[in-house]
């Protein structure tokens, strides 16, 4: 019984191979695609974004154990098949990282650390006014693994802080939205907006000038989630009429971003290549040994991609 590893890079392959050896020490570990000689032995694939129909042709897999949060690439295969449960990354190292970056993120939009760099390039010596954090409304759209820890760290910073989601949830000190028909009541009185949706057929696009236009005027967005949920045409425009001033965005519909892309040189917008929160080894291997030992005895993993949702 062995176990197919597929990642990105040859570096990124071999750093999870020794950290899966570490967690499974009886189980054999084959690179895709090299070390691929009888897919009938793969019995677990752990895999970031493997080739399209590459997963159909293992006939005795029994998991799905994605590295990442995000599914997107998998779900959008036409070949996944489809009675393989997907499992994807839920892991507090991935987590913690994710919330750095958001909370960097809106550390740096509340106290206009963009305006004090352009000031300090012309030897600027002016206070500009900011609101106490906790009179700055900070809204996350999506209150999974990741935005739920998010509104966390950031209430506990003093921020006003609310979400939106599918279902209610409750928070201790974040006020939850949840459903289409309180989407424009939480864009309403939201200032700093963080996306942490997944990628999915309701999602695509929610970041467009419609939704963004429902925010008050000058609001900053982040986006970390996936760079398909915004409409970067219409954040273009919404930045150039002053509705949104900044945005900090680590994902785009193609990656890397094209050099001649017009978000690079904006100087409203910063650009990170999507790095909010690679996942680490060092913790997440220890999630993917849990599932394939609670598979080897007899359990179910943690947590399946519900399919007809789409996370
Ligand atoms: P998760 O636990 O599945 O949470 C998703 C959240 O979105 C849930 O609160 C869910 O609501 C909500 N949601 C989904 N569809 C919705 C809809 N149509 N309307 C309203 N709410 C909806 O996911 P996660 O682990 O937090 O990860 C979120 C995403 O972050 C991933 O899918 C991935 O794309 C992205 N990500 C990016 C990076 C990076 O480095 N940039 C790293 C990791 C992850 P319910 O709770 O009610 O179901
Ligand atoms: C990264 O983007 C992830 O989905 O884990």
């Amino acid at each position: 019984m062995t176990i197919l590893l597929q990642m990105n890079d040859a570096d990124a392959a071999e750093t999870w191979r020794a950290a899966l050896r570490r967690e499974l020490p009886d189980m054999a570990i084959a690179v895709y695609p090299d070390e691929i000689r009888d897919p009938s032995a793969i019995a677990y694939a752990v895999v970031w974004k493997p080739p399209r129909g590459m997963l159909a042709t293992l006939p005795n897999l029994r998991a799905i154990l994605c590295t990442g949060a995000g599914v997107d690439h998998l779900t959008s295969d036409p070949e996944l098949p489809r009675n393989v449960p997907v499992v994807r990354m839920v892991d507090p190292g991935m987590t913690a990282r994710m919330t750095e970056y958001v909370v960097h993120a809106v550390l740096h939009h509340h106290r206009r650390m963009r305006e004090y760099t352009a000031q300090q390039e012309t030897r600027t010596w002016r206070e500009l006014p900011v609101p106490l954090g906790q009179d700055r409304h900070v809204g996350i759209l999506g209150l999974g693994e990741l935005g739920s820890d998010a509104a966390r760290v950031l209430h506990t910073l003093r921020f006003d802080v609310a979400g939106w989601s599918a279902t209610r949830k409750h928070l201790d000190g974040v006020a939850s939205f949840a459903g289409n028909a309180e989407l424009s009541a939480f864009l309403a009185r939201t200032e700093i907006l963080v996306c942490l949706l997944p990628l999915t057929g309701t999602t695509r696009g929610i970041l467009n000038r419609d939704v963004l236009g429902r925010l008050p005027a000058g609001a900053c967005l982040i986006n970390a989630a996936r760079g398909a949920l915004l409409v970067e045409s219409d954040l273009l425009h919404l930045l150039s009429t002053g509705r949104i001033a900044e945005a900090t965005l680590d994902v785009f519909h193609e990656e890397p971003l094209p050099d001649t892309h017009p978000f690079w040189g904006h100087p409203r917008i910063r650009v990170t290549p999507h790095v909010a929160s690679a996942t680490p080894p060092e913790t997440a291997a220890a999630r993917i040994a849990e599932n394939v030992r609670a598979m080897q005895a007899g359990h179910r993993p943690w947590p399946i991609v519900d399919m007809a949702e789409g996370y």
